[in-house]
């Protein structure tokens, strides 16, 4: 009963110290969940409201002085976004979280708040192609010089760092090799010069990593993809340090980006089965990544947990799952690729990843569609590359499926 709370009890500032005790399992059904209950409503209702009154110009007053803590207008805050956030920081272990309308409105908006005019920022190469595409086009124009590096090469960063350096930003793991950054040598090295370390989650979730536990100073997600888990919604969100995360919440009350609070309330019921699904992607990626590498028809896979993965050792030593992406190269041409895809039939042809539904696309003809031929293969996109989002089926018909669509191949 002890932690039963009345809807006038603040709220507790921490996420990650409510119940450090607890496994993720259980911070994925009940973070966040308790803490502002309006009702005796077993889930956390959708507040879709897009303003907050006033009894009297006294509560006015009070709650400009930050006497009371309660809810404005709905670009500042709302109900539902807080208890998603709370439960996203428990998962990540850190002070807070803030939410934003989509990944690409979380990257946008942490550079624009955490980067100064002219400052340098550091940047893994294979990037999702419209963050590369917002630093090139967007943050050029407030003098933010950018230097891209391999991925997984600390002596690179090092030697990339410069006196006006303030991030290095990457995804861990990222798209679509599979990259895995060893984060805690990143941020020694970061933060030796003062740099800070963000990092794009977004595939690994914070079941299979904690970043911040390793040193990042933020991480970021697309909420699209694992944390909603449905190929439902579109969200975004960042966690860290409870400073950091409001400098981040200010920018968005001034950039715009906000959730929806059915989206919001859509991510919050995602969550809670976050452990238990991550079980079954990390599953069905390992034994499906397994399977193609001993298959006749494929040349190469990427994989984090294969011991053929450049980052096997680090990925090994810092994740607890390697998650349910597969990227892989099939023995075949640009046509037999396609014949490949179109022959599957458990998976959908589609964009996006980590949703309950097996997505698969060739980069090719996907994300990388409009470029030539000859700038894919500049980027490391061939003909016969695959990627491939394992739901959370069933892995024997997961792995039948593929064989039939192989033979055709
Ligand atoms: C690693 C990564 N970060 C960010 C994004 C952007 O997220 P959203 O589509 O939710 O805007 C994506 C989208 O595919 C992604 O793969």
């Amino acid at each position: 009963m002890s932690e039963r709370r009345t809807p006038s009890d603040p709220p507790s500032a921490t996420g990650s110290s409510t119940h450090p005790e607890r496994s993720d399992g259980t911070r994925s059904v009940h973070g966040g969940e308790r803490e502002d209950r309006a009702s005796d409503a077993l889930t956390v209702p959708i507040y879709q409201t897009s303003t907050y009154t006033f009894v009297d110009s006294d509560q006015v007053r009070a709650y400009q002085e930050g006497k009371l803590s309660r809810d404005e207008y709905g670009r500042y805050g709302n109900p539902t976004w807080r208890a998603v956030e709370r439960k996203l920081a428990e998962l990540e272990c850190t002070d807070d979280a803030v939410l934003f309308a989509s990944g690409m409105c979380a990257a946008t908006t942490m550079f624009l708040a955490m980067l100064p005019q002219g400052s340098h920022l550091v940047v893994t190469s294979d990037c999702y192609r419209r963050t590369r595409q917002f630093i090139r086009q967007y943050l050029t124009k407030l003098g933010v010089e950018t230097t891209v590096i391999e991925p997984a090469d600390p002596a690179k960063l090092e030697s990339a760092l410069r006196p006006e350096t303030k991030l290095f930003f990457t995804e861990s793991p990222t798209n679509p090799y599979l990259r895995v950054i060893d984060v805690a040598e990143a941020a020694r090295v970061c933060h030796a010069r003062g740099v800070k370390v963000v990092i794009d989650s977004t595939f690994a979730s914070p079941i299979n990593h904690k970043a911040i536990a390793d040193g990042a100073d933020l991480v970021i997600h697309s909420a699209t993809k694992y944390l909603g888990g449905h190929n439902d919604l579109l969200a975004g969100a960042a966690a860290g340090p409870a400073p950091v995360i409001s400098a981040l919440r200010d920018a968005v009350g001034v950039l715009g980006g906000v959730l929806d609070a059915h989206a919001a309330w859509l991510l919050l019921r995602g969550l809670k089965t976050l452990s238990l699904r991550m079980e079954r992607h990390n599953a069905n990626g390992l034994a499906v990544a397994r399977w193609l590498e001993a298959h006749p028809k494929v040349r190469r896979v990427w994989y984090p947990g294969l011991a053929s993965h450049p980052d096997h050792a680090v990925a090994a030593r810092s994740m607890r799952g390697f998650g349910g992406v597969v990227t892989f190269e099939l023995e075949a041409d640009f046509e037999g690729t396609q014949r490949f895809l179109d022959a599957v039939r458990i998976p959908y042809i589609g964009p996006s990843l980590g949703g309950v539904e097996s997505l698969i696309e060739m980069p090719a003809t996907m994300s990388y569609w409009d470029l030539t031929r000859d700038e894919r293969y500049a980027l490391g996109i061939t003909d016969s590359l695959v990627r491939l989002s394992l739901g959370v089926e069933d892995t024997a018909d997961l792995v039948a499926d593929l064989a039939q669509a192989l033979a055709k191949a």
